[in-house]
This record gives C-alpha cells, sequence and structure tokens, in this order.
C-alpha cells in the first residue's frame, strides 16, 4: 500500500511556505512513492473535508512563489471552531469531524506547517492520535524549540528595504520617521530590521519604553546636526505603564487580537515633546507578501525534506526545529507551551546598545576597561 501523506498551512502565510510543501511533497514521491494529500485553507479543510492530491506538476515553479498553493486560514480551530448562528457567535468542538476526514483521507500522517497557533493544534491532534509533523513557520521568529523559523528572513529584508528608503526623506526634511513593524509580541523582527537598516532607537515588546529618553534621544541628535531619526517599533511595544495597541478583535479567531497603530500612538506623544515634525509608516502586510529570500528558501527546503526523515522515521509527534545551526526535532507538547521572546541578555541588543542605539530605556553606559 501506497503511504499517503497529508500537507497543510495554517495562521498567517508568509514567504517560503510553498518551498516547504514542494520540499516535502517531492521527497515524499520520490523517496517512499508516496501520494501527497494537500488540505486546502488550513484546519478548515480538515474540518469541511477540502483537499486535493498534489501532482509533480502543481510542485513544479512554486519554489519562488510567495503566499502558500494550499491556502490558510487563521480562524480554523477545530477545537473551538466558531460558527454564526444569526447575530450571535458560538464555537464548537468539532475535533471528531476532523479524526473522521482524516481517517477517510486515509491518510498515515499528517504535516503541519505553521505558528505557535497551528503548532499547538498539531499537539492536540496528535494526542488524539494523529501522527503529526510540524514545520516552524512565521515571520515572527517567535516559536519555541528553534532559533529560525522561515519567513522570518524574508521579512527582515522587506522592512529592512522600508527602513533604508525612510532615511532619505528623514533626512531631506528633518523629521522623524518612525516604521512600525510586524512581529505579535515578539520584537525579533524589529530588532533585525532595525539593526539591519541603522534605527536610531528600535522600541520592542520585551523592552518597556520611556517616551521622554525617547524625546530626549531626538532632541540630543538634533542638537549634534543630527535633524532626522529613524524610529523602529515593534507592533507589540509599549510605554512603560502603558497598554498595547490593538486595531482589531477577530472574534472568531482562537487568538483573537490584532496589534497595530503603536506608531501613531508614539509619532503624537514624540512631536509634542520634542516639536520635531514626525510621520508614521506602517510596513503591515507588506512583510509577509512577495518571493521568499534565498535564505529563506534554503532553510525551507531543508525544513522540508528533514521533515520527511522524521516520517520516515516515524518521529511524530515533534517538529522539525534549529538550534545552533543543527537541525533537530523538538516535541510538539514543548513549542506548544507559549512563544519566544528576545532575552534581555541577547548579544544583538548589547550590540545596538554599544552603537548608541537606543531602546528607550535607562542604560548605565559600561566604561572602558582601557581608560583608567
Ligand atoms: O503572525 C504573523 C503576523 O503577521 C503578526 O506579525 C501580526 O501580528 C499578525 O500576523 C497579523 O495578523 P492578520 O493577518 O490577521 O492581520
Amino acid at each position: 500500500m501506497r503511504k499517503r501523506i497529508g500537507i497543510l498551512s495554517g495562521g498567517g502565510d508568509c514567504p517560503g511556505i510553498n518551498a516547504v510543501i514542494r520540499a516535502v511533497a517531492k521527497k515524499a514521491m520520490l523517496e517512499m512513492d508516496a501520494e501527497i494529500i494537500g488540505i486546502e485553507d488550513g484546519y478548515e479543510g480538515l474540518v469541511n473535508n477540502k483537499y486535493r492530491h498534489l501532482e509533480l506538476s502543481e510542485l513544479s515553479g512554486i519554489l519562488t512563489l510567495g503566499g502558500t498553493i494550499l491556502g490558510t486560514s487563521k480562524k480554523a480551530n477545530p477545537y473551538r471552531y466558531a460558527i454564526h448562528q444569526g447575530d450571535n457567535l458560538i464555537f464548537k468542538d468539532l475535533s471528531r469531524r476532523c479524526l473522521d476526514n482524516i481517517e477517510k483521507m486515509e491518510l498515515d500522517c499528517l504535516v503541519c506547517i505553521g505558528g505557535d497557533g497551528t503548532l499547538s493544534i498539531a499537539y492536540k491532534l496528535f494526542t488524539d492520535g494523529v501522527p503529526v509533523i510540524g514545520v516552524p513557520k512565521t515571520i515572527d521568529n517567535d516559536i519555541l524549540g528553534t532559533d529560525i523559523t522561515f519567513g522570518f528572513d524574508s521579512a527582515v529584508w522587506i522592512a529592512t528595504e522600508g527602513i533604508d528608503r525612510l532615511h532619505t526623506t528623514a533626512q531631506s526634511h528633518h523629521r522623524v520617521m518612525i516604521v512600525e513593524v510586524m512581529g505579535h509580541n515578539a520584537g525579533w523582527l524589529s530588532l533585525h530590521s532595525g539593526v539591519a537598516g541603522g534605527g536610531d532607537i528600535i522600541l520592542i515588546p520585551e523592552i518597556p519604553y520611556d517616551i521622554d529618553i525617547v524625546a530626549q534621544k531626538v532632541k540630543d541628535r538634533n542638537r549634534r546636526g543630527k535633524r532626522f531619526s529613524i524610529i523602529v517599533v515593534a507592533e507589540g511595544a509599549k510605554a512603560k505603564g502603558g497598554d498595547i495597541v490593538i486595531r482589531r478583535i477577530v472574534k472568531e479567531s482562537s487568538d483573537p487580537i490584532r496589534l497595530g497603530g503603536i506608531g501613531f500612538v508614539l509619532g503624537q506623544a514624540l512631536e509634542n515633546a520634542t516639536k520635531v515634525e514626525t510621520r508614521t509608516v506602517v510596513m503591515g502586510h507588506l512583510q509577509r507578501g512577495g518571493s521568499p529570500t534565498p535564505y529563506d528558501r534554503v532553510l525551507a527546503t531543508q525544513l522540508g525534506t528533514k521533515a520527511v526523515d522524521m516520517i520516515k522515521k516515524r518521529q511524530f509527534g515533534h517538529m522539525v526545529g534549529v538550534q545552533r545551526n543543527e537541525f533537530i526535532k523538538v516535541s510538539l507538547k514543548e513549542v506548544s507551551k507559549g512563544v519566544r521572546k528576545i532575552p534581555l541578555d541577547n548579544p544583538l541588543i548589547a550590540s545596538a546598545r554599544s552603537l548608541d542605539t537606543s531602546f528607550g530605556d535607562k542604560v548605565k553606559r559600561s566604561t572602558s576597561p582601557f581608560r583608567s
């Protein structure tokens, strides 16, 4: 009997998903003579039995393609599935229906490509008896158990390109330009694009900022003749004693809060405090679009092929992760315990601080050991 491998992508899309689908499907076809079942729109397809057989022809030309050929959903959670009843929204556990559909599809295993939400659901399916393998996907780079997720590098590139372009207009107009970057409750994307783009101030969720310190930094720069400043702010950042800024609530979603708008809040407060003209740009979903970078294509290909190795070894209930440049298997139980934030002793924060980048907090400058 030929093995049947199901594959789905859940949560927000990002560059590189198709590269993973291609890698899993091609390797499994070539080395296991497996049949590949593409489940459409993430867990939505499992609940409503929407799937198709993937043939080699459909895998051709998708390595470089952004988005996902299978579609995705950020709302469908089989264990808490939202149903509209008139004006009311009710939630039902439809996991039994999913398990039946998986049986009807005659799947020998299921590859779930996703972020923390998708992989936590994958873990539940595993505990309900489904042989599952996870692949870490997100521009946020916040999945526990792996140092890197595919999609992150592409998003860093896009955000950096945005920051680069804002430098010239900031300089010409002697303005403060604020760039709001995605990343959910973690600051990885802001930290990396902020450092790569030479941001003067980088504000991340892990370090609540003091508006007076941010304003002072802008004023100090102006005094030194640097009549513009670039601020990179994570969508999840907040002022000391303040709150995150919520853009919308998606009631159907298990993680209903959508962040966004801190850039405008910060811009107003800063303009009031410094009297320097300030503009805000929100990078938004641009960061999730387009073709994956070469790094992400390579990473996605490796994660996909390693996932097939794990299927062959029957290492179900695990995600393929990367730790210290090695591919490893991580238990989905560990992955589903939360999200990975930036530790405060992160070396990139230290490097940025040593170049006088402000994180909006008070820091003691270390004195040179070479000076007496
Ligand atoms: O998790 C990926 C991500 O792009 C986050 O960075 C962001 O907070 C969120 O998804 C946006 O969600 P949506 O696509 O529902 O607006």
